[in-house]
């Protein structure tokens, strides 16, 4: 047993009630390695920005939890060493699907576990969320559950449609379960084609698709239901078209990649929404850098020369998106 408090870490209430407060959200970037994971660190302690360093299951047995857990507490020397006196790192299981998954990871030194139990049954969702807050709370650990599904992949779960969360549904789920934070469905999903070509408009000019808005009556239901409570939006890359354009430019395939669109998070930010999950963007600006500098020298095999690259491009993304998306800059001196 390792406690998160020993690694340095933290976990999400103080973060989430600030934000809450301060109307703007906690960016929560999702990490698989090394270079993803200094990216993210230098953006946060240049911005001075709190941040949710998020695994996932397919993290989990790509990067092995041992090692990652390890990677997260060099992380937060590293902050220091950038000169971030006092970093504000959370290090959160994203989308736990088991009981068993989710106490390895408060046992393993995490600050913050997600039991996603949206694809079941109403009241099971309920039972097995309850049972990993009444183990995770014993340590100080926050508890993340989801209700609603979202449209595309989730780990092993593919879902054709999004089903929105139903606000009358909110108070019973939250009392009853005692989650800290509740991740709800309002048109964003999974990865880099959050919508398809028929439910978007084109742009005229451009060809490009402008996708639907998302259901902010939805969440605005949720706001009412539960006022300050934290919430949380889960597929919440933009996909930026530059990315995707230098990737199709250097032989990739990406077409009709779409994202939503920074200006609707931006709005989400200032209101509940307290963190915002932003992963696929991340692979897009590593996937571009990488694309690019194989197109430009096909003579190079040295991975520095392009994972350094990737590297910049994703510090850039991360700087970006807590800055001119998130608001998040400064709040954690
Ligand atoms: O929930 C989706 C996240 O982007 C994690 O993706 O399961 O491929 O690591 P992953
Ligand atoms: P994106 O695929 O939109 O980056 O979403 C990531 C996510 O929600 C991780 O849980
Ligand atoms: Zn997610």
């Amino acid at each position: 047993m390792v406690s998160y408090k020993e690694l340095g870490l933290v976990n999400t209430r103080e973060m989430f009630a600030k934000a809450i407060d301060g109307g703007y959200a906690i960016p929560a970037f999702n990490f698989n390695n090394m270079e993803q994971l200094q990216a993210i660190i230098k953006a946060s302690a240049e911005t001075k920005s709190p941040v949710i360093l998020q695994v996932s299951k397919g993290a989990r047995n790509y990067a092995n939890q041992t090692l990652l857990r390890y990677m997260a507490q060099g992380a937060v020397e590293y902050a220091k060493e950038l000169g971030w006196e006092h970093p504000q790192i959370c290090l959160h299981l994203d989308h736990g699907d088991t009981f068993e998954v989710c106490k390895s990871c408060v046992d393993y030194g995490f600050s913050s576990v997600m039991i996603d139990g949206s694809s079941l049954p109403y009241e099971e969702n309920i039972a097995l969320t309850k049972k990993v807050v009444e183990y995770a709370h014993q340590f100080d650990v926050t508890v993340e559950a989801e209700l609603g599904v979202l449209a595309g992949v989730e780990d092993d779960v593919v879902a054709e449609e999004s089903h929105y969360t139903k606000p009358e549904e909110v108070i019973d789920f939250a009392t009853r379960t005692g989650c800290d934070s509740l991740a709800i469905s309002i048109g964003t999903s999974h990865g880099a084609y959050k919508f398809k070509p028929e439910q978007c408009t084109r742009d005229p000019q451009t060809g490009k698709l402008i996708p639907p808005p998302l259901a902010f009556d939805v969440l605005d239901a949720v706001m009412e239901k539960l006022p300050g409570f934290p919430i949380v939006l889960h597929g919440s890359s933009s996909v930026p078209q530059e990315y995707v354009d230098i990737i199709n430019e250097n032989g990739g395939k990406l077409p009709d990649a779409v994202g939503i669109p920074e200006e609707q998070l931006r709005k989400a930010a200032k209101s509940a929404v307290c963190k915002i999950n932003i992963d696929s963007d991340s692979r897009l600006a590593f996937t571009a850098a990488v694309r690019k500098v194989f197109n430009e020298k096909p003579g190079e095999f040295d991975p520095r020369k392009y994972c350094g690259p990737a590297r910049d491009e994703m510090t850039k993304l991360y700087k970006h998106k807590i800055i001119e998306v998130l608001g998040s800059d400064g709040k954690a001196e």
